[in-house]
């Protein structure tokens, strides 16, 4: 058998390639490491039907509730607990840069609260913080937010004149899709914001906005370029138009126009 000898650099580069570009301590850990795991035995395993699927030899016992999800549980309880008693942005802000339930803010380098005009009846919502956001700690400011900031001028906006925040204040490593769980966790903040600035317009970028806010599980091109209602705690509603993520834009210019087609409806919409 043929072995080759990588160095430091070589396996670093391999890591980077495969979207891992940050640490979180020493010792690997996984699914496989501890307790509650699960050993999937392909070669000991029997095949259970002709669909291919594989049942694990040992007999795994899963407990009703995994400890994950009663982690995730009591974080969110304790994130919408810290929300009730905030009043303004600047405790929400405190609140947020120092809350310890969500395990993003273990490998971010900033807390990426959102920016622009608190006072602004328009609201957009973006994913998650990128790398240039992490660093910067400043929603949207990486080649997304140069095309977000472009979109916005072509229909009068800019920073000043809109509000800007995303469903995470933290940069899942490597850009990763955001968990469930983490979403979970963080969306009783992104409500506070949104009682807080009370805005009259939300505009979702991204299918993980638009779902996470909504409450539901559509694919973006189907919700996208229609409005919808975001119901307020005062029991106002905003109303929400969804359209692509900047990032979906870059790698995919085709859909441009749609995304034009959106922001001409914002721009019908507010000018009324
Ligand atoms: N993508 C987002 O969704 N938000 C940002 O702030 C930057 C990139």
């Amino acid at each position: 058998m043929m072995t080759t000898q990588l160095s430091v650099k070589e396996i670093l580069d391999w890591y980077i390639a495969a979207g891992v570009d940050a640490t979180c301590g020493e010792e690997p850990f996984g699914l496989s490491s501890s307790e509650g795991k699960i050993n999937i035995d392909i070669k000991n395993s029997e095949k259970t039907n002709e669909k291919n699927i594989y049942q694990t030899s040992q007999s795994v016992v899963r407990p009703a509730t995994t400890a994950l999800a009663q982690v995730t549980n009591s974080a969110c309880q304790n994130a919408k607990d810290l929300c009730a008693s905030i009043t303004s942005l600047e405790e929400l802000r405190e609140a947020v840069e120092n809350f310890e339930g969500c395990a993003l803010k273990l490998t971010a380098a900033h807390t990426v609260f959102g920016g622009g005009n608190p006072q602004s009846k328009i609201m957009f919502v973006g994913e998650a913080p990128g790398a240039d956001e992490d660093r910067i700690g400043i929603p949207f400011v990486g080649r997304s937010g140069h095309l977000l900031d472009k979109m916005l001028a072509s229909i009068g906006l800019d920073r000043e004149n809109c509000y800007i925040c995303n469903i995470l204040p933290w940069r899942p490593p490597g850009n990763r899709t955001p968990l469930d769980s983490e979403v979970a966790v963080c969306l009783p903040f992104l409500k506070k914001q949104i009682d807080i600035i009370s805005p009259d317009y939300i505009i979702t970028l991204g299918g993980s906005a638009a779902n996470a806010l909504l409450d539901i599980n559509e694919s973006i091109s189907h919700l996208r370029g229609k409005w919808m209602e975001y119901q307020k705690s005062d029991g106002k509603t905003a109303k929400v138009l969804a359209s692509f993520h900047p990032a979906y834009l870059l790698r995919s210019p085709g859909q441009k126009a749609k995304s034009w087609a959106d922001f001409l409806r914002l721009y019908k919409e507010i000018n009324l």
